[in-house]
């Protein structure tokens, strides 16, 4: 039986919700990671530093008081983001970053960046002050096929903005092909990536496996066997550039199953050990450290933990649900096996 110990890993993009949901999920977070980067995207989204403060505080009071898990907020970029807010934010503390969602791209996005023009005195301060931005990179133009979103938001949007802010710090969120890998890799200093466990594990065939799979279905979508590749190569090369973001995004099961299904992939219950597979897949256990617990703290300017993560190899199965709120939640491999488990934890 494999054992693998790396520093306790931290997750560089997650979706906690609020409410019921949010007391549902974020056990799962806290128990694998500890810290994680809060997206904003709630309704009405996380615009300001006192929303985000009040936020983070319903997340604490939704772990029990020991857990230790370290919520880092961001902030929703709008049009009307202040230079002053983005100094606020940065002030607090307890805000790492702020998320660009262009207006439409994807779940919750309607309050997000039309023309990003509007938002260039926001991203001055930002540089100004070292707040990186997290960017959600797909064009949301309807006439542009599906699977080339990302390719054409990169090149088009993102490629004139790093070089219009050149001390920006960029994050390129969920990249999910092999055109992103290669953009990432010669930018300039200062832009990386988060890198999903569905996007390392499956390509698009997994939507239509013997029917429509709607718990396949995330945004940016899963590509193409080429594109997993490439992905897996850039997670697994020792690369600090590219580091470990869930994208875990729960939603109640019956807006899932429906004629008109959300994005989002449910991933957190077994975030770690998902990775863990693809790392033993590619003969690279070795590097899961690196990805997992260290590129990420070192890009945010935050040292990584010094507690451990003890995951051995042995198979467990995945419940068909959990409990959501009133509703359910399916995760990711429903009644399936994952091949490793969280054994131990230690304290520094
Ligand atoms: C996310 C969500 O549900 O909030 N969905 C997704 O498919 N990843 C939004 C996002 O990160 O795009
Ligand atoms: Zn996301």
């Amino acid at each position: 039986m494999r054992r693998i110990t790396i520093p306790r890993p931290d997750d560089w993009h997650v979706h906690l919700r609020d409410g019921a949901a949010l007391a549902a999920v974020a056990p799962f977070t806290a128990r694998r990671f500890g810290r994680a980067i809060v997206m904003p995207n709630l309704r009405p989204p996380i615009t300001t530093t006192e929303a985000a403060r009040a936020y983070r505080h319903r997340i604490l009071a939704a772990l029990p008081p020991a857990s230790g898990f370290e919520p880092l907020m961001t902030l929703y970029l709008t049009e009307s983001t202040t230079p002053e807010e983005i100094a606020r934010a940065k002030a607090s503390g307890i805000v790492h970053g702020v998320k660009l969602y262009p207006a439409g791209a994807t779940t919750h996005s309607d309050a997000g960046v039309a023309d990003v023009d509007r938002t260039f005195a926001a991203l001055e301060r930002m540089a100004e002050v070292g707040l990186p931005l997290l960017v959600h990179g797909e064009t949301p133009d309807p006439a542009v096929d599906p699977f080339d979103r990302e390719a054409r938001f990169l090149d088009d949007v993102l490629a004139p903005l790093a070089a219009r802010f050149a001390s920006l710090r960029i994050v390129v969120e969920h990249i999910t092909t092999r055109h992103a890998v290669d953009f990432v890799r010669s930018a300039r200093a200062g832009v990386a990536a988060t890198i999903t466990p569905q996007h390392l594990l499956h390509n698009r065939g997994a939507l239509f496996a013997g029917g429509l799979r709607p718990h396949y279905y995330c945004l940016p979508v899963l590509k193409r066997e080429a594109d997993r590749c490439a992905l897996v190569e850039a997670a697994t090369g020792g690369e600090s550039r590219f580091f470990l973001g869930t994208d875990s995004a729960p939603h109640e099961r019956a807006t899932k199953e429906s004629a008109c299904g959300c994005a989002g992939m449910f991933t957190a219950h077994a975030a770690i050990e998902l990775y863990a597979e693809v790392f033993e897949a590619a003969g690279r256990l070795d590097r899961l450290a690196g990805f997992a617990s260290r590129f990420g703290a070192e890009f945010y300017g935050l040292e990584p933990h010094r507690e451990t993560l003890t995951l051995v190899e042995a198979p467990w199965t995945v419940p068909d649900r959990y409990a959501f709120g009133d509703g359910q939640l399916v995760p990711y491999r429903a009644g399936e096996t994952v091949r490793w488990r969280i054994e131990a934890e230690s304290g520094a």
